[in-house]
Order: structure tokens, then C-alpha cells, then sequence
């Protein structure tokens, strides 16, 4: 019997990696629902699934941390066999916000850490994994998904270790994309735009009002389930043609204009 296709979901206890995690749940993926410390949010997305009639399993990680990301991936294989898709989703905003003339070392690290070098080397982890099990040279193609920003190329003056990161992580995508393609491991950039969730409640005021001024051409707050339809397309199979492409999902924000 085909064992059922898995997927590690970074970050995926609340916003956007929740709802990434519960379509692919709802699309017969096995889903790691990984989280740093929010264990009862995790567990109440992997209830979640299971009531829905899937498959899932939480386990807790920092990607930042070598080890940790190890036992995200051991417990992925001892649990669903192989892994199909991995979703880079984990990301923190820049710490305290602080204007680049008085960010700190220590919080471009943190930001680095998680944000891009975490991603990179769980990537590395995930597709020597996809290598090592050897169904890539079946016609079942498989995904390393990386979720940027709108960060990766808009100036945010206050946040510019994130938005070094996300333009670092296109790179990424491509360098993946490059060195996978012919293993039949597709590598995609899902470019998010304003996304109501945790991360931006904080700035849900300035945000509204930008958002009635026109800051986007379909003037609303991005859904999580915005970003988990791209995410679901895409492995699913929708683009067997492309790799290290990016996808906008972010209402139009990057259409320049006169
Ligand atoms: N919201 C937006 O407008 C927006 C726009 C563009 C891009 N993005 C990107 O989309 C991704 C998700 O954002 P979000 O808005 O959904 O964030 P969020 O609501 O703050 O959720 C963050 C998630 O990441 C987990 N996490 C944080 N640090 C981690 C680490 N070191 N290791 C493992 N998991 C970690 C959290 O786990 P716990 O629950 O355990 O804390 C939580 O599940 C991020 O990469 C972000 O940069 C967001």
C-alpha cells in the first residue's frame, strides 16, 4: 500500500502555518505540526485534523536549533515513513522594531537564525532525507515551499534584519530550485503580503488604515487561508513545469503604480 504523502509544516500552531497545516491535512497530506512553545495551540490543530478525519502529529522545535531540526525530521519519518513537502513557514518579526541606525547584533541574529539560516539548513536536512529514501525517481514530485514576505523587496525602516532575511530567502529558493530539479523536487517562494495574524495584530491600526487608503489594489487584510491556497495548489500538483518561482499573495501590493 502507498504509504500516505507527509509534510512538515514549520511553525504551524497558529496564523498562517495553521491554516497551510489544516489544508493539507484536508488534501490527504500527513501533517508535522510543528511549534517552539505554544504545545496546547499545536495540539489543538493536530485535534483538529483528526476530528476532520487526517492524519498529524505535533512536535516541538526551534528551527534555529541543529538538534531540534534533526528530531523534526526523525519523528516525520518515524511517523509518515518519508517526507513529501516541507513548508518553511516559522518566522519571527524583527525584535523590538528598532530603526536600522540602532538595531542590534543580537536581534539580527535572532532574526537570521530563524528566519533564514533555520530554513536553510532544515532544507539541506529535508532533501538529503527525500534523496536518501529514494522515491524521487518516481513520478511523484515533491516540495520544499519557502514563505517569504513582501519584506524580501519593500524598504521597512524598522525591521531591517527581516527584510534582509525574506530577500535572502529568495535566493534560497532559487539555489534549492537549481540544485533539486533534477531529483523531481519542486522549490517554490510563496511571497505573503499583509496577512491578519498574530504577527501583524500588533500593527492592525496602521495597517487598516493604509489598507482603506489603497495600499493594495483588492483592498483587504490578507487570510491565512490566502496563503495555504497557494501552498495547496502548488502540491498538488498545479505547476509541474516551474520551479523557483514566486508566488504574490498579497492582493496586488506589488504592481508598481503612477
Ligand atoms: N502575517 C503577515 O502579515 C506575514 C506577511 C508576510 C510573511 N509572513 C511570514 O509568514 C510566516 C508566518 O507568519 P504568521 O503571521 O503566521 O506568524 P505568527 O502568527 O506569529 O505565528 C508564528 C508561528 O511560528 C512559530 N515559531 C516562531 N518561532 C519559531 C521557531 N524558532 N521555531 C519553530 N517555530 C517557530 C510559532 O510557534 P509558537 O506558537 O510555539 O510560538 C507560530 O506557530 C512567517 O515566516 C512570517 O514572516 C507573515
Amino acid at each position: 500500500m502507498k504509504p500516505t504523502p507527509s509534510a512538515i509544516v514549520t511553525g504551524s500552531s497558529r496564523g498562517i502555518g495553521r491554516a497551510i497545516a489544516t489544508q493539507l491535512a484536508a488534501n490527504g497530506f500527513g501533517v508535522t505540526v510543528n511549534y517552539v512553545r505554544n504545545a496546547d495551540a499545536a495540539q489543538e490543530v493536530v485535534d483538529e485534523i483528526k476530528a476532520n478525519g487526517g492524519q498529524a502529529i505535533a512536535v516541538q522545535g526551534n528551527v534555529a536549533e541543529p538538534t531540534d531540526r534533526q528530531r523534526l525530521v526523525d519523528k516525520t519519518v518515524e511517523h509518515f515513513e518519508s517526507i513529501d513537502v516541507l513548508v518553511n513557514n516559522a518566522g519571527i518579526t524583527s525584535v523590538g522594531r528598532k530603526d536600522l541606525l540602532e538595531a542590534t547584533s543580537e536581534g539580527w541574529d535572532e532574526v537570521f537564525n530563524t528566519n533564514l539560516k533555520g530554513p536553510f539548513f532544515l532544507s539541506q536536512l529535508v532533501a538529503n532525507q527525500m534523496l536518501d529514501n529514494g522515491r524521487t525517481s518516481d513520478s511523484q514530485r515533491r516540495y520544499i515551499i519557502n514563505i517569504t514576505s513582501i519584506s524580501a523587496y519593500a524598504v521597512s525602516l524598522n525591521r531591517a534584519d527581516y527584510c534582509i532575511a525574506k530577500a535572502g530567502m529568495q535566493m534560497m529558493t532559487w539555489l534549492f530550485a537549481d540544485r533539486l530539479a533534477d531529483n523531481n523536487i519542486g522549490v517554490f517562494e510563496i511571497c505573503p503580503g499583509v496577512i491578519a495574524s498574530d504577527m501583524t495584530a500588533p500593527v492592525k491600526a496602521k495597517y487598516d488604515a493604509l489598507i482603506e487608503d489603497g495600499l493594495t489594489p483588492i483592498r483587504r487584510w490578507g487570510q491565512s487561508s490566502d496563503v495555504a491556497a497557494a501552498v495547496t495548489s502548488i502540491v498538488n500538483g498545479a505547476f509541474p513545469f516551474s520551479t523557483g518561482e514566486r508566488f504574490n499573495v498579497d492582493g496586488g501590493f506589488h504592481i508598481r503604480r503612477l
